[in-house]
């Protein structure tokens, strides 16, 4: 594939003829990327194994690593699965259209490489205009991973999807910036107590204001070897910028001149440093310092983008500050975690 088509749409009032140019490229077995509220997802039909399988060779994404399936009302949940799990009207009723994604057993109707070979099928119905009509003139449900390629941080706006994707798909949707900046909460509600396998916007506090849930084992801390990975997360490094990712903990007594020394560490060994920090006024000599703010949700939505600007400024360690777990943070964390290529405690 050589020619992407880029479809510029209005996020507050998309233009309904331009959501039917990119939902025929859907409906005719094609692949799009398109805004969600969480991320950009590359989309296809998640019925059609021909087209879903485009998907994975446009990211070069290894072939057991699943898909989550979006859909645009409820009862297309049926398509997909022949047991709703009896807690999904009670999650579902308050948190779709939105970013939870749940795990069901999945039926026929959807093929061996829409779930990476899994028995259960991911879906969501996300609450972005955009993505809503995309869905709703397609047809179908439609198949959507984060719309980078492997192993690249999710893209939160269309230039990222550019700067991946460009000529590798059929089409991608320009809709601006995304909203929450962090892929989807997943949750696999077979299980008779709820387990939560990846952290996001719609918090754990917030499921547990409804329901009981437990936390997958990755997420406990007590990480123990995998050796069949319920959620490819679990499995392949993800959500990592090419620089060398040092986390510093709260733990460590002074931070400020800890950074001080690593960056002098690193710049005295040739290397680019870059610094995510959260405390404006702070000047450290690095090659690059960026600012997130305090606010976690600010943190979420431009954490990804910050780890491009890096990658794009060829830095090569990039030291970033724990920040307070719960709520937000936990998902925030959850990422950085993976990111990390070295923790220091003390
Ligand atoms: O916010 C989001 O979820 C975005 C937008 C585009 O909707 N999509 C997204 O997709 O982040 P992706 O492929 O990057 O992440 C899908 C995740 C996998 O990493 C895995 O943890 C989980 O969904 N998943 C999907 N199907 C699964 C299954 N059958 N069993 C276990 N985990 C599954
Ligand atoms: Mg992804």
């Amino acid at each position: 594939m050589s020619k992407t088509k880029i479809i510029k749409i209005n996020p507050k009032n998309p233009q309904i003829n331009k959501i039917r140019q990119a939902a025929l490229i859907i409906k005719n077995g094609g692949t799009v990327a398109f805004p969600t509220e969480t991320v950009y997802g590359l989309g296809a039909n998640a019925l059609n194994a021909k087209a879903v399988k485009k998907i994975f060779k446009a990211k070069k994404r290894p072939a057991d690593n699943p898909l989550i399936v979006h859909i645009n009302k409820y009862d297309d949940l049926r398509i997909l699965t022949d047991k709703i799990p009896p807690l999904t009207k009670k999650i579902t009723r308050k948190y779709w259209p939105g970013p939870l994604t749940i795990l069901v057993k999945k039926s026929k109707n959807v093929p061996d490489p829409t779930t990476g070979g899994q028995k259960t099928v991911a879906v969501r119905m996300p609450s972005n205009k955009i993505a809503r009509l995309l869905i709703k003139e397609s047809g179908v449900p439609v198949a959507a991973p984060s719309a980078n390629l492997f192993g690249k941080p999710s893209p939160t706006s269309a230039k990222h999807v550019i700067d991946d994707l460009y000529g590798r798909v059929d089409a991608i949707v320009d809709g601006g910036t995304t909203d929450i900046g962090l892929e989807s909460t997943v949750l696999d509600i077979t299980k008779k107590v709820p387990i939560l396998l990846r952290p996001g916007k719609i918090t754990k506090e917030n499921l547990r204001g409804i329901i009981k849930i437990k936390l997958d084992q990755s997420l406990t801390g007590k990480r123990t070897k995998i050796s069949k990975p319920r959620s490819p997360g679990m499995k392949y490094k993800h959500y990592t910028p090419n620089a060398r990712v040092i986390l510093l903990k709260n733990s460590i007594k002074n931070v400020d001149q800890r950074i001080s020394e690593l960056v002098q560490i690193y710049q005295n060994k040739k290397k680019r440093v870059g610094i995510v920090t959260t405390q404006k006024n702070k000047k450290y000599k690095s090659n690059l310092t960026l600012f997130l703010g305090k606010d976690p949700k600010k943190i979420a939505k431009n954490l990804f983008s910050v780890f491009r600007k890096f990658d794009s400024q060829k830095i090569d360690i990039l030291l970033i500050q724990e920040i307070a777990d719960n709520d937000l943070g936990f998902a925030i964390m959850n990422r950085l975690n993976k990111a990390a290529y070295q923790v220091i405690t003390k």
